[in-house]
């Protein structure tokens, strides 16, 4: 059995922040629950210590699986465990995780796992090029660890060494109530520090087993928007290799953000700067060009979304062109073979096959059919100050430039609407409507001359 403890209690001071520390975001996920997503599948229960902003986090995670364990002071890591106590079996093995933490790889949960099976203690560390701060791993001349010191209890010679104790460690839950019950707030800090109990292990002869985290980002703390800017960027990176390996074409990793669930076919390319949020499915042989951002799209295969385009909540068919600077709103629903061009608004519309919205409108809580064209600049007046009407534009109507729909409006099978018009009443089918004031010239005019 397995039993999960994560360390969540302390107050992040460094965060700058009324958020709790470790609810702040990862990829728009919150860190806390990267490390509850990394344990879940290993693990038989997971117990959370909590103590500033407990009524947050609680919130937050709102998971009726968790059992939380609140620490009234923080008197340090050790105290923090025994909290936890109560809830950890004898036989199990106990894994210890922290919230802020929140990159941590399941497969090396596994691998540390299994070490201590056979061990019954078993220590994450890291080497790390810049120590400091960081618990030093106290190794014995057949390079058995023989115990951690923290960087402020350190000697000279003990501050030289770069293997550094990640805090994450697996132990026999019978082991870890008994040395936590012999250690004691002996060091600068009056704390009651976890790692203490690895001495406590090393007097009872047990064969301290490690593993050394080859990737460093699994195991960075974060304690300031600085470290959380990094654990973005590692994230980001971990998952868009990923992406890649799938298959899919990122012209710069460096330069996409997929903040959410992200699934894709075959021959796919992202262009730079694209930003992808909440659950994104693109089909095959799909193009995201530059500078575009999708939160909750859907595009089908063979669809081009332009540079500098937003497609939020909003279906778009295939062999569709939408953008550059198109603007999908939610509720959208784009047809195949449709076009939307540049500077458009869309909002809670459907736009049927074959039919084009090409440049500088606003098409609001509208039916748009197959094979409709509208022109420049046409807008629908969906908006009475009050209160949101429809308008129904059916199939093969051709909208001529710069008119106004005075929604609710329905405008008939292949209707013409005359340029500059503003359409206040239903339109009949296939007849031209226009409403526009006769041109006139005025020939006897002449242009003022400058005094
Ligand atoms: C701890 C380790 C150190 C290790 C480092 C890795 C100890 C004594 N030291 O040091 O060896 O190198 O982590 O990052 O364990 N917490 C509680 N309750 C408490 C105290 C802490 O929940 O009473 C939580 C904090 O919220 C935090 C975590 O435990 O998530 C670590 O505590 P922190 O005070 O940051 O420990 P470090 O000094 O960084
Ligand atoms: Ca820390």
């Amino acid at each position: 059995m397995i039993n999960t403890i994560i360390l969540a209690a302390g107050q992040g001071t460094r965060m700058n922040s009324k958020v709790s520390k470790v609810l702040h975001l990862v990829g728009n996920k919150v860190m806390l629950q990267h490390v509850i997503d990394a344990s879940d599948s290993i693990t038989d229960s997971i117990h959370i210590v909590i103590g500033h902003n407990s009524d947050s986090i609680q919130k937050v995670i709102n998971n009726n699986t968790i059992n939380w364990v609140y620490q009234k002071d923080q008197l340090g890591t050790g105290h923090a465990v025994q909290q936890a106590l109560p809830n950890i079996k004898d036989g199990s093995i106990c894994v210890i995780l922290y919230g802020d933490v929140p990159l941590i790889k399941t497969s090396t949960l596994k691998i540390l796992i299994e070490q201590a099976k056979n061990s019954d203690f078993s220590i994450l560390t890291v080497i790390q090029k810049d120590p400091s701060g960081y618990g030093r791993i106290i190794r014995g001349p057949s390079q058995l660890i023989q115990s951690i010191i923290e960087h402020k209890d350190a000697s000279e010679s003990e501050l030289k060494i770069d293997e550094i104790n990640t805090g994450i460690m697996a132990i026999r839950g019978s082991l870890l109530k008994k040395y936590l019950n012999q250690i004691k707030p002996n060091n600068s800090q009056g704390e009651l520090y976890l790692t203490d109990i690895v001495e406590k292990a090393v007097e009872d002869n047990v064969n301290i087993t490690s593993l050394i985290c080859d990737d460093s980002s699994e195991v960075m703390g974060i304690n300031d928007k600085n470290n959380l800017a990094e654990a973005e960027r590692a994230f980001q990176l971990r998952q868009v290799k990923g992406f890649m390996s799938n298959g899919l074409t990122i012209k710069d990793p460096s330069r996409f953000d997929c903040r959410g669930n992200f699934t894709f076919g075959n021959d796919c390319i992202i262009d730079t700067n694209v930003i992808l949020e909440g659950d994104n499915e693109i089909g095959n042989n799909v193009t995201i060009s530059s500078n575009c951002t999708l939160k909750n799209a859907k595009i089908s295969d063979n669809t081009i979304i332009l540079s500098n385009s937003i497609v939020e909540d909003s279906i778009i068919g295939t062999h569709s062109t939408i953008g550059p600077f198109a603007r999908i709103r939610p509720g959208t629903n784009v047809g195949n073979h449709a076009k939307i061009g540049n500077f458009v608004e869309v909002k809670k519309s459907s736009i049927g096959n074959n039919s084009k919205v090409s440049h500088l409108s606003y098409i609001g809580d509208s039916s748009v059919g197959n094979d409709v064209n509208i022109g420049a600049g046409v807008i629908t007046c969906n908006y009475d100050g009050v209160n949101k009407h429809q308008t129904v534009i059916e199939d093969g109507v051709f909208i001529g430039s710069n008119s106004q729909l005075v929604a609710p409006i329905k405008i008939g099978k292949y209707a013409t609407i005359g340029a500059g018009s503003t359409i206040t009443m239903d339109v009949p089918s296939e007849k031209l409507t226009l409403s526009r004031n006769k041109q006139t010239t005025i020939s006897r005019w002449k242009r003022p001359k400058k005094k």
